[in-house]
C-alpha cells in the first residue's frame, strides 16, 4: 500500500507508484484511502476519458498520483514555504514563466497552475521520458544543495525540476514538465484531461 507523505515534510514520499505499479489498462486511480476517483469506466479511461479526482483531503505538502491516458499525473498541494521557494528559484530556471508552446494558457506563469497552491503536472521527464524522483523537501536534506527549492530529480541523466515542474537551466531536459489540461468542477473536484473549453 502506498504511503502518505507527512504533511510537515520530513519524509515526504510519493504516495503511489503510478503507472509503474498500477500498470494495467484501466487501473486509473491509485490513491490514499480518502481520495477517490470518480472517473468513468475502465474502458472509457483506456480511451483517454478525463479523470475526476476529489482533492478535499489533500493536505498542504502532500502529493498524490493518478493515472491519465496511461501516464502518471502528480497533484501536489503546495505550502506557503513551497510557493515562496518557487519565487526565489525563478532565476535558476530555463523558462521561469513557462512561455514555451504546448502548455495550457493557465500554465504560463511562475506557479504553472490555475490555483497557486495546487500543482498538476505529468510525471514524465521531458528529456527522454524517465520517471523523476520526488525531492519535495526544501533545502540540504534533499541532497541537492542548500538552496534546493523542492522538486524532482531525474536519475537517468540528472535533470532537475522545481515544484512547478520548471526545469533548471543547463539540464538535459529541454523544457518544463507537461501540465495536462485540467479544470476545477468545484473547489475540491479536479478534472484531469479536459479544460474549460472541453479540450
Ligand atoms: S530522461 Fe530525464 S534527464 Fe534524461
Amino acid at each position: 500500500m502506498a504511503q502518505m507523505p507527512a504533511p510537515d515534510g520530513k519524509k515526504r514520499r510519493l504516495l503511489l507508484g503510478a503507472t509503474s505499479v498500477v500498470g494495467a489498462v484501466g487501473a486509473a486511480f491509485v490513491a490514499t484511502p480518502f481520495l477517490s476517483s470518480m472517473a468513468p469506466s475502465a474502458r472509457a479511461k483506456a480511451a483517454g476519458a478525463p479523470v475526476e479526482i476529489d482533492i478535499s483531503k489533500l493536505e498542504p505538502g502532500m502529493m498524490v498520483t493518478v493515472e491519465w491516458r496511461g501516464r502518471p499525473v502528480w497533484i501536489i498541494k503546495r505550502t506557503k514555504e513551497m510557493l515562496d521557494a518557487l519565487g526565489k528559484a525563478s532565476d535558476k530556471m530555463a523558462d521561469p514563466e513557462s512561455g514555451q508552446p504546448l502548455q495550457p494558457e493557465y500554465a504560463k506563469n511562475a506557479t504553472r497552475s490555475i490555483k497557486p497552491e495546487i500543482m498538476v503536472v505529468v510525471g514524465i521527464c521531458s528529456h527522454l521520458g524517465c520517471s523523476p524522483s520526488e525531492k519535495m523537501t526544501i533545502g540540504p536534506e534533499s541532497g541537492l544543495g542548500d538552496d534546493w527549492p523542492g522538486g524532482f530529480y531525474c536519475p537517468c541523466h540528472g535533470s532537475k525540476f522545481d515544484l512547478a515542474g520548471r526545469v533548471f537551466k543547463g539540464m538535459p531536459a529541454p523544457v518544463n514538465l507537461t501540465v495536462p489540461p485540467h479544470t476545477y468542477l468545484a473547489d475540491s473536484r479536479l478534472l484531469i484531461g479536459e479544460d474549460k473549453k472541453g479540450a
